[in-house]
Parts: structure tokens; sequence; C-alpha cells
């Protein structure tokens, strides 16, 4: 199986992106937010979408350069307006912002629109446990064509509407929680699609209504379940609480924008640990509290515990040191992009 190493990976993405006209700050972010989802283990979320990024530059529906505004500022919110810039530079400034003012009045809320694509959700909140503060972002994918059902329904009517919430810790890999409201994230079934593979029962409907484990019903007018299975009215609330935070909240409004781009509305609240607890004692009861979860017992079935978040750490120490699979189909998409810049060469010369 080819792998790439996540240095070489992560130096070709910013420079592909600063030839289609991407500056280097966004390109650098870009890189690193996507590279970290491949990383750990969410190659859904990681260069997979690259091509997708540069569709939309070319199609106006991405601007490179675009100045942020941050707008109703007070000392604890904001409204920031990415005037359809790259998702994850917009977000990382926002998340910047949220992170100064929780640390001055020790919390935060602000509210994101008119970006691109935020990739995946944890890239944001663990910032601020990085920097001692627990945060939590909710993200509308999009506002583009909807893709889960209401429980019960068979109808597209919500997006897959990611919520993720971050704590500090000593803990060498955070514990967090980073999902899809939705039973799967809508590009793992993009991704079995491109591997070729089936998809458990669950997962989607298909435009009849019934479950299936084919990817490719998906695109043909099925739809996604809600989290939960047959108690996937949970799902259905949470997801409904995530869309109406990023969506009506924010001011974008629910449902789909007419003009079909890619707008990912985010609320982001970020809390100074240090106004409930000292800092050094709730980071040690997180770590003894996330190792006494994954020392729990084994199920039948199961290999061991880990606690939330604990997957991803595993899965990036793997990669870092052995190199990221990224499939033949995003390879082609990649290069095919690349061999119309003007940069050297292609990802092939990386492979190994
Ligand atoms: N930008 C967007 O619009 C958008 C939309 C949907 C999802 N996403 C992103 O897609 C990614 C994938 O989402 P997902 O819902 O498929 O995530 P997932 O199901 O892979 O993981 C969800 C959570 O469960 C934890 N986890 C996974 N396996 C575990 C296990 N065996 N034991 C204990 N904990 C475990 C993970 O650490 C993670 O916190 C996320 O990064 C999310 O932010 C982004």
């Amino acid at each position: 199986m080819p792998l790439i190493n996540h240095n070489d990976l992560r130096n070709f993405i910013s420079q592909l992106m600063q030839s289609y006209g991407a500056s280097e700050d966004e390109a650098t972010l870009i890189s690193e937010h996507s590279v970290e989802a491949n990383l750990v283990g969410h190659d859904s979320h990681g260069v997979i979408q690259i091509p997708t990024y540069i569709d939309r530059i070319q199609r106006g529906h991405i601007k490179p350069g675009a100045e942020i505004e941050v707008n109703n500022e007070s000392r604890t919110t904001a409204r920031i307006n990415g005037n359809w810039g790259f998702g994850y530079y917009v977000s990382d400034f926002a998340m910047k912002l949220a992170i100064k003012k929780a640390r001055q009045d020790n919390i935060a809320a602000i509210t994101v629109v008119q970006q691109s694509h935020v990739g995946r959700v944890a890239s944001y909140p663990l910032m601020a446990a990085k920097e001692g503060m627990i945060a939590i972002m909710t993200a509308d994918s999009g506002r583009g064509p909807k893709m889960v059902v209401p429980f019960g329904g068979k109808e597209r009517k919500l997006g897959t509407n990611p919520i993720c919430i971050a704590f500090p810790s000593n803990l060498e890999g955070t514990m967090f929680v980073d999902m899809a409201t939705s039973s799967v994230a809508a590009g793992k079934i993009n991704l079995a699609r491109s591997r070729g593979k089936d998809i458990p029962f669950g997962w989607i409907l298909d435009k009849d209504g019934n479950q299936t484990n084919d990817p490719n019903d998906f695109s043909q007018g099925g739809a996604i379940l809600p989290l939960g299975a047959d108690q996937g009215h949970k799902g259905y609330g949470l997801s409904a609480a995530v869309e109406t935070f990023s969506g009506i909240l924010t001011g974008l409004g629910f449902g789909v924008s007419k003009d079909g781009i890619h707008n990912d509305g985010c609320l982001m609240i970020v809390m100074n640990v240090e106004a409930f607890r000292d800092l050094e004692v709730f980071k040690q009861e997180v770590t003894d509290f996330a190792l006494d979860l994954s020392s729990t017992e084994v199920a039948s079935g199961y290999d061991r515990v880990y606690y939330p978040g604990e997957i991803e750490h595993i899965t990036k120490q793997d990669r870092m040191q052995n190199g990221i699979f990224v499939e033949d189909t995003t390879v082609a998409n990649i290069n095919k992009f690349a061999d119309e810049s003007d940069i050297k060469g292609n990802l092939d010369t990386f492979l190994h």
C-alpha cells in the first residue's frame, strides 16, 4: 500500500494551494488542518477535500485573501464574517480570538459565517484545550444540500451537523468528542465509494427509504440516518440543536441556501477552567478520569476500551511514523490539479 510522509504531504498541499491563489498563511493552515485530519484517521476530512477547494476557488465560491470582518464585538462575544475565505483560515482566526477573550473574561462565544468548509471540527477546540481552556464548537455542514433525515422521515432536512467538545488535561492525547450528529459523516460514505467498499447497514437509506449497505445509493437519492439507530430521536434532537446554534443563531437560517455556496456556520464557546477550578487540579482529574475509563474491563467482541479522543492519538502516532495512505482516486484527483498548475511534480513523487 503506497504511503506518504506527513511533512511531504503538508508541503505539497501548501504549494498546490498557493499555486491556485491561496496566500502563504492560508495555504499553511489549509495544509496543516487537512493533513492533521489524515494523521488522526479522519481521511474523509483530509486531503481528499483539496480538489473540492480548488474547484470552489475556480467557481468563485472561495475567495483567497478575503478579509475577515469582526462584527458586533463585545468583551466576550463577536460575530465573524469570513467574506468567503477558506474555512480553515477563518475558523482558526475565530478560535484564536475566542481563546483571547476567554483568557481575559473567562468565557467567550463567537459565531462565524461566510466561510468555506472547516473540515475536521476538532481542529479548533483542540487549540483551546492546549491553552488550558474547555471549548465547544458546532457547525451546520455548509447550508448546502441537506443529507440527513429527521427521525422517522425519509426526506433530507438536516446536515450532518457536527459537534466537538475538548478538555485540557495532562494526557498525551487530549480527551475530546468530535462527531457528526448523523449516524456517520458524509465524507465516510464518499470515502467508502472511492475505495469500492460496502458500508454497514444503519448508516443510510436508499431513495425509497429502505436501509442499504451500498454507498452509491446515497448519491442516488438516498439519505443519512440520524445518530442512534433505533434511538435516532436523540441524534435527531442533538442535530436540530446544532443547526439552531450554527444556522439560526449565526443568522444563516435553516435549510438550503439558494446561492449554492458552501457556507459553514459555526458557534464556538470557550471557557477558562481557572474561573471554576485550579487548572492543574482540573487537568489531573481529567487525566485520572480518562485513564479510569480506558482501564474498564473489556466486554466480549471488543479489544479494549478507549477514552474519547484516544483513537485519534493512537492513529496519529502510527501515521507520523509510518506514513499516510491516500487512495488512488484521491491521488489522481489531486494530481490532475497539480499537473495543470505551475508547481513541479505531483503526489506520485512522494509515494513510497
Ligand atoms: N465540517 C463538517 O461539516 C463536518 C461534518 C460532519 C463531520 N465532520 C467531521 O468528520 C469527522 C468524523 O466524524 P464522525 O462522526 O464520523 O466521527 P467518529 O465516529 O469517527 O468518532 C466520533 C468520536 O468518537 C470517538 N471514538 C471513535 N471510536 C471510538 C471507540 N472505539 N471508543 C471510544 N471513542 C471512540 C472519537 O474519538 C470521536 O471523538 C469529525 O472530525 C467531524 O468533525 C465535519
